[in-house]
């Protein structure tokens, strides 16, 4: 069976994240589910605010197009997404924005969004677990980019308690509906190899 690709970044590079661990997690997981899996943190590929004057004198930056690059080499992507006013992290939308800008010769548009599958999740203290979040993200990644964005999705709430020293979640209903995401996510992703 074909060994899909997938990538896993979290919109939060807060020292503590709880996106962050759960992104760690999953890429644990994912590993264990035999895919073949790149961890990356936005806090390696910062990015300027966008602003079309900088994008007319300049183009985009590298590290969108390292990002943009790195989208289109995976079969599968797994975000995870903090809540910040129901709605998803500057951090995450300014660098899904950047790399919506950036597009090969004869490339048609958004092709890092298409062609492979989406998988989202968010941690938050509060008791939705940023579940709006995931409904901003989706918007922009189903709207805006066009990409597959598959049901599934995990919200987990309590984000401070529910990580045991291990970084596994203590709870048996997260850890399954986790389990179910990542599942559906590889399932999906070996559709594009
Ligand atoms: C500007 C701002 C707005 C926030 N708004 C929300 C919110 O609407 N809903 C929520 O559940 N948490 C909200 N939070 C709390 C964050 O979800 C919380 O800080 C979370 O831990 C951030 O994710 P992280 O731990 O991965 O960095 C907000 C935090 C900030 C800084």
């Amino acid at each position: 069976m074909a060994i899909p690709k997938i990538l896993v970044l979290s919109g939060s590079i807060r020292t503590g994240s709880h996106n962050s661990r759960l992104a760690a997690l999953a890429a644990k997981a994912l590993t264990r589910a035999a895919a073949d899996v790149t961890l990356v943190s936005l806090d390696d590929y910062p990015l300027p605010l966008y602003h079309g004057d900088l994008e007319t004198s300049a183009g985009p930056p590298e590290n969108a197009a390292k990002l943009k690059r790195l989208f289109g080499a995976h079969h599968g992507i797994f975000i995870t997404s903090p809540e910040y006013n129901a709605s998803i992290t500057p951090l995450l939308k300014n660098t899904i924005d950047w790399i919506t800008r950036v597009r090969e010769p004869k490339e048609p548009p958004l092709a890092a969004f298409r062609d492979r599958a989406f998988a989202i999740a968010a941690a938050s203290n509060g008791t939705y677990g940023g579940m709006r979040s995931l409904m901003a993200l989706r918007q922009v990644l189903e709207l805006g980019c066009g990409a597959l964005v598959l049901p599934d999705q995990i919200a987990v709430s309590a984000a401070a308690t529910v990580f045991d020293e291990m970084d596994d979640l203590r709870e048996e209903r997260n850890a399954d509906r986790l389990r179910a995401v990542l599942a559906a996510l590889v399932e999906a992703a070996r559709q594009f190899t």
